[in-house]
């Protein structure tokens, strides 16, 4: 099974939330999230699963992670809970790691995605959010560390796309060109 961690990041601090929420509205992103991961698998936690309108993404079907074993999803035929990450390992088809902060951290300390698509806004936050910022420093840092970029510089309504590859890691033509297709697709 192959990984993919996708993420869209404040450049500098690496903020990817405040409080629940995306700090950015950014229609292009979203469009880009959308290709890459539709019709696929993706995991997140449950902060993120229920900041989805409606608690769901269409045409996906969603691991949401949860310590609530009586955790109730919004579609019982496409959204499943999942207690214990370990039972992820298992999975055949790609995997897309969709956050927020604690389900990227504990994918990249623990079973790290074999690519990251790596989103970088260079734009200002929304400053009518309150609550706490939440960064993923800690991913990054291993991103420059143990990753090599394997793509160009995608540029996008201020947004650079990069998409990288742990070292030493195979991955398929078929993922790569699925993902490079689907940023460049617009
Ligand atoms: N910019 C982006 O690309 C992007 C993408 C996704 C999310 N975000 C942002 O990220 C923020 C949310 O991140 P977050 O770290 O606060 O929350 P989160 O990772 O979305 O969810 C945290 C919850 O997930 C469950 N969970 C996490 N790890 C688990 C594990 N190993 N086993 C079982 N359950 C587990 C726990 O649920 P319980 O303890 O409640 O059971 C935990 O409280 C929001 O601001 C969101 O908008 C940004």
């Amino acid at each position: 099974m192959t990984k993919i961690a996708v993420w869209c990041r404040h450049e500098n601090d690496n903020i990817i939330g405040i409080g629940p929420n995306i700090p950015w509205y950014i229609p292009s992103d979203f469009k880009r999230f959308r290709r890459i991961t539709e019709r696929a698998c993706i995991t997140c936690g449950q902060t993120t699963y229920e900041s989805f309108p409606n608690r769901t993404l269409p045409n996906r079907k969603i691991y949401v992670l949860s310590f609530d074993e009586k955790y109730e999803v919004s579609d019982k035929e496409n959204h499943f809970v999942v207690n214990n990450p370990s039972l992820l390992r298992d999975f055949s088809e790609p995997l897309y790691v969709c956050g927020g902060a604690s389900v990227y951290k504990m994918f990249m300390q623990n079973d790290a995605p074999e690519v990251i698509v790596d989103s970088c806004y260079k734009g200002e936050l929304n400053p009518e959010l309150s609550g706490q910022p939440v960064d993923i420093t800690f991913c990054i840092d291993m991103m420059m560390r143990d990753y090599e970029k394997v793509s160009p510089d995608y540029d996008e309504d201020n947004v650079i796309t990069t998409v990288w590859v742990k070292k030493g890691a195979e991955v398929s033509k078929e993922i790569l060109n699925h993902i490079t297709l689907s940023i460049i697709n617009k």
